[in-house]
C-alpha cells in the first residue's frame, strides 16, 4: 500500500499499514527544508543528527530538549503532508518511563509532531509499552545506536557475529512487541537487517542496513553533500550543494570586493 499523493497527512496507522511497502523516511531540521521534503516522503524525521550537521558537535550526546523541540516546531510548521517524527535527546528518557513519559509529552505539546524516536532495545520496552499505552507513538532505534558511541567505542556497525546478530534481533523483537509503531534499524550487517525485516510485525526502516527493509533514511545533509565532515559507506550523495554554496560565497566575496554588488537592480534609486 502507498500513501504518497494522498491529499490527507499520513499518520501513525498508516505507517503501521505500510509494512511491506517502501516508506521513504528524510531527516529535516528547519522549516524551508521541510516544504521542499515533505512532497515527496512519508516521514520527515527530526534527528538529533542536528547536532552534528548543523551544530558542528562530534556527536549527539550534547543535544538539548529545547534544540530538539524548536527544530521539531520548525519542522511541522514547513510540512503538510508527510508524519513528523521526532527524537528523544540523550539523558532526557532513559532514567524511567516516567521521565519519558514526561519529555515526550513535552515534545508532542510543543512541536505538534506525531511521534518521537527513541535509541533502545531491550532495556527500552518497559519504556516502550508505558509511553504507547498512555497516547504516545514511539518508533524504536537499534543496531548501531550513536548516543552509545561511548559504550560501542565509536560509530561501528553491528551484527557481525552471531551473538551480535542475535542481539540486534532480540532488540528489534522487543521493541515491536512493546508497541513500537516501526523501527529504525541502523548500521546492521544487510542479512541480519533483512531476516529482522521478515521476522517482526513493524515496518523496520532502513539505515545502512539492508534494501528488503520496510523503509529507508538517510540524513539530508548528507545526500544533499552539505555535511562533508566524514561520509559513511552507506550514504548516496544525490547532490554536492556545498560545492555550490562555496561558489555562490566566492562569486559574492569577488563582485563585493570589485564593487559589482549591489549593482543598479539591487538598490532604491528614487527619492519622494
Ligand atoms: O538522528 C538521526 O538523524 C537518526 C537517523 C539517522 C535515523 O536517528
Amino acid at each position: 500500500m502507498s500513501v504518497h499523493g494522498a491529499e490527507k497527512p499520513i499518520t501513525i496507522p498508516d505507517l503501521r499499514r505500510m509494512k511491506g511497502s517502501p516508506q521513504v523516511w528524510l531527516t529535516a531540521y528547519t522549516t524551508p527544508m521541510a516544504q521542499r521534503l515533505d512532497p515527496h516522503c512519508d516521514v520527515l524525521l527530526v534527528g538529533d543528527s542536528l547536532g552534528m550537521v548543523l551544530y558542528g558537535l562530534p556527536s549527539t550526546l550534547a543535544v538539548t530538549l529545547d534544540m530538539m523541540i524548536g527544530h521539531g516546531a520548525a519542522v511541522v510548521r514547513g510540512a503538510k503532508r508527510a508524519c513528523i517524527v521526532v527524537d528523544l535527546p540523550f539523558g532526557t528518557y532513559q532514567t524511567s518511563p516516567q521521565q519519558a513519559f514526561e519529555t515526550s509529552a513535552r515534545v508532542l505539546a510543543e512541536t505538534g509532531c506525531a511521534g518521537v524516536k527513541l535509541e533502545g532495545g531491550t532495556e527500552m520496552a518497559d519504556t516502550i509499552r508505558f509511553l504507547t499505552q498512555r497516547g504516545i507513538p514511539v518508533c524504536g532505534h537499534v543496531g548501531l545506536m550513536p548516543q552509545s558511541v561511548n559504550v560501542a567505542g565509536g560509530f561501528r556497525a553491528t551484527g557481525r557475529t552471531e551473538d551480535e546478530a542475535a542481539k540486534v534481533a532480540a532488540d528489534a523483537r522487543a521493541v515491536a512487541e512493546a508497541g513500537a509503531f516501526a523501527v529504525v534499524l541502523e548500521g546492521t550487517l544487510e542479512p541480519v537487517a533483512a531476516a529482522i525485516t521478515r521476522d517482526i510485525s513493524i515496518p523496520t526502516i532502513g539505515i545502512g542496513a539492508s534494501a528488503e527493509c520496510d523503509g529507508q533514511v538517510l540524513v539530508i545533509d548528507d545526500i544533499l553533500g552539505t555535511f562533508n565532515d566524514f561520509k559513511p559507506r552507506f550514504v548516496k550523495r544525490y547532490a554536492q550543494l556545498g560545492d555550490q554554496i562555496s561558489q555562490a560565497a566566492a562569486a559574492y566575496a569577488r563582485d563585493v570586493r570589485a564593487r559589482n554588488f549591489p549593482g543598479p537592480d539591487n538598490v532604491f534609486r528614487k527619492v519622494k
